[in-house]
């Protein structure tokens, strides 16, 4: 989604710290990018539609240079993408430019005003209305943050936004809400930034701004006020992430890179989860013991994409082990449909970002509705995780590549601790149980590394020989149902094949019709007490022509009688199959993709963070 950066400090130019911010941020989805600096009183604004790498060649034709600026990668809400539409947005003298990230709700009415005041607009945005809002305000008062103060409290909607204004060539200033926005500290130089990826070059130090708070950057100095002009005090959040994580290491992409540090990732997620005794799962700081467990009657998940799934294969298995009724919902439906939940439900919010705006405000309606709410999350300090009432970290670092995938399988061990945690909490689990769940866990790490280092060549081959197919189906039974919803998506994500995910059970109730001949379908098959039925449901789409690319567990070699090929996964307890066969789908995903010649990394339309609804 869109990404913000500024600069104010010592540097005669801040351009070059914006363009390498923009291009962090790139991972994050983008159609079109921007720069303004100030300079000499005078604001400079080079901005096009495309790639940063275009605005690069822009800035080359046709330089600006100042000491203090901002930037912007806009990914199109208001009006299509195209160089008018593209931020910075600025007031009709010059004198203020404007980057915005979210939804201004009540543009329209406010943009007629303006409109009828004079104010002449040069782009469909709803964010160009900010920029003569403030405009309005600072020609009435003289105070620049007074104006940008007032203008906060005429919009509605959400927003992260950077100003600059001629006037004041010594400063810029930021704002957010339900937006993320974080001020960077840097030693006579401070910054702006939507994401820490913009600025990890020059500082790990940063505040996190509060919804509807705003600063005043200098180079000297920070000042934070609320939306009633109070100065507020924040701590100093010191990011661990580092600049090597954020680059690809010799990986042609992200996504690659990514795919193979799952076996790190999961073995960080085990790693002091268990009790010095090894007999307990402890989730830090989560208070969720047996006397508020037994307070509870039924579990929501909600999440979107991905996380979504990682919540489904949590429905599974909380519900199988527990006997707890668990619904798993999308968030934007969940948010509108006055769920039923109250005190006595716990609903879990997964997501990788911290940040998806449905999930958000989710959580906000658990919380207002007296439900408890465990985030999921990945990103530290995100809005989730500060909001919940409890957050359970998945530690999977940072996630570069649009397509989620080692998030994905950390949130799926975050769903394993949390179902073991529950189900020994209310006796539901015996200790033999339990022990032997957990040796079959601490060799996940491992068993995920041999699938990395066996099925690639398998998998090459049999991306060759599907490349053409034009449409795709994921059919499986309980757990491997919702593992192939996940392939399904990755492959509709990045190779951009239509693909469908279907409960195996369920074909004959429609979908099968579309089985033709040399259709793929892709059988997920690890259940095993589910194994005789896919069997039969993939001699069904056989019988149809279809070409069948099965996923199974070693030892269940029968469905070589069925399967056209067929990718062995470990063995490995039932309730932990998710995981590792969602490797060998994430990976023909991949392939697919590099075979179709497309962008792995930044796939059309997608953004890796969706922060409005
Ligand atoms: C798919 C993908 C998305 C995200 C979804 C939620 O590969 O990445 O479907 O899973 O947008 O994002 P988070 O987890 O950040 O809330």
């Amino acid at each position: 989604m869109c990404g913000i950066v500024g600069y104010v400090g010592q540097k005669n130019n801040s351009v070059p710290v914006l363009i390498s911010g923009l291009e962090s941020l790139e991972y994050r989805g983008y159609d079109s990018a921007g720069v303004a600096v100030l300079s000499n009183g005078a604001i400079g604004i080079r901005k096009t539609k495309g790639k940063v790498e275009k605005l690069r060649d822009l800035l080359l034709e046709q330089p600006i240079s100042g000491k203090v600026g901002i930037g912007h990668t806009r990914w199109a809400t208001h009006g299509v993408p195209s160089d008018e539409n593209a931020h910075p947005h600025f007031s009709n003298d010059d004198k203020i430019a404007v980057v915005h990230n979210g939804i201004i709700e009540n543009y329209q009415e406010l943009k007629d005003e303006l409109q009828k005041k004079g104010y002449v607009f040069h782009s469909d945005t709803d964010t160009e209305t900010v920029a003569h809002l403030i405009d309005d305000y600072y020609k009435q008062g003289g105070d620049l943050l007074e104006a940008v103060r007032l203008t906060l409290q005429a919009i509605e909607g959400s927003y992260a936004l950077g100003v600059l204004c001629a006037d004041h060539p010594d400063q810029l200033i930021a704002a957010r809400k339900e937006s993320p926005l974080i001020v960077g500290i840097g030693e006579n130089e401070n910054f702006i930034a939507s994401d820490i990826p913009a600025i990890l070059n020059y500082t790990k130090n940063a505040y996190i701004l509060e919804d509807k708070e705003l600063a005043l950057v200098k180079a000297d100095g920070i000042k934070i006020y609320d939306i009633d002009g109070n100065e507020v005090s924040h701590e100093v959040y010191t990011y661990k992430w580092d600049v090597e994580a954020a680059q690809k290491n010799g990986y042609e992409h992200f996504m690659l890179k990514e795919i193979y540090e799952q076996p790190k990732v999961v073995m960080d997620n085990l790693s002091k989860r268990f009790s010095a005794d090894g007999k307990h799962i402890e989730l830090d700081g989560i208070k969720l013991g047996k006397a508020e467990l037994e307070n509870i009657d039924q579990i929501y998940i909600v999440a979107c994409g991905t996380a979504y799934y990682a919540g489904l294969v949590g429905k599974y298995l909380l519900e199988r082990m527990v006997r707890i009724p668990v619904n798993s919902e999308v968030a934007s439906e969940f948010r509108y449909k006055d769920p039923l939940i109250d005190e006595h439900t716990l609903v879990i919010v997964i997501s990788q970002s911290g940040e998806t705006a449905d999930t958000l405000s989710a959580l906000k309606l658990s919380k207002a509705k007296g439900a408890r709410v465990l985030g999921i999350v990945n990103a530290v300090g995100s809005s989730i995780a500060r909001e919940a009432d409890d957050v359970l970290y998945t530690l999977a670092g940072f996630e570069i590549a649009v397509a989620s995938t080692k998030a994905f399988s950390a949130q799926v061990i975050a769903m394993y601790l949390i179902t073991l945690h529950i189900a020994q909490e209310l006796d539901m689990l015996p200790e033999k149980d339990f022990l032997e769940i957990k040796e079959a866990m601490l060799r996940l790490p491992s068993q995920i590394s041999d699938i990395l280092t066996k099925a690639v060549p398998a998998i090459r081959k049999f991306v060759n020989k599907y490349i053409s197919s034009k449409n795709v189906f994921y059919i499986g039974r309980g757990l491997d149902y919702v593992v192939g919803m996940e392939g399904s998506l990755k492959l509709k994500e990045i190779a951009y094949l239509h693909s469908e995910p279907y409960a195996a059970g369920e074909l004959k109730h429609g979908p099968i019709a579309l089985i033709e001949k040399a259709t793929l379908v892709v059988g997920v098959v690890t259940q095993e007490a589910l194994f005789d039925k896919t069997k039969s449901n993939i001699k069904e789409v056989k019988a149809r022509g279809a070409k069948v690319l099965a996923i199974a567990m070693k030892g269940n070699d029968g469905i070589e009688e069925v399967a056209d090929d067929v990718i062995y996964i470990p063995r490995t307890h039932w309730m932990l199959t998710s995981i590792l066969a969602n490797v060998p789908q994430q990976l023909f995903a991949y392939y697919m993709a590099l075979g179709l010649g497309e962008d792995i990394d930044k796939p059309r339309n997608l953004a890796k963070s969706v922060t409005v609804e």
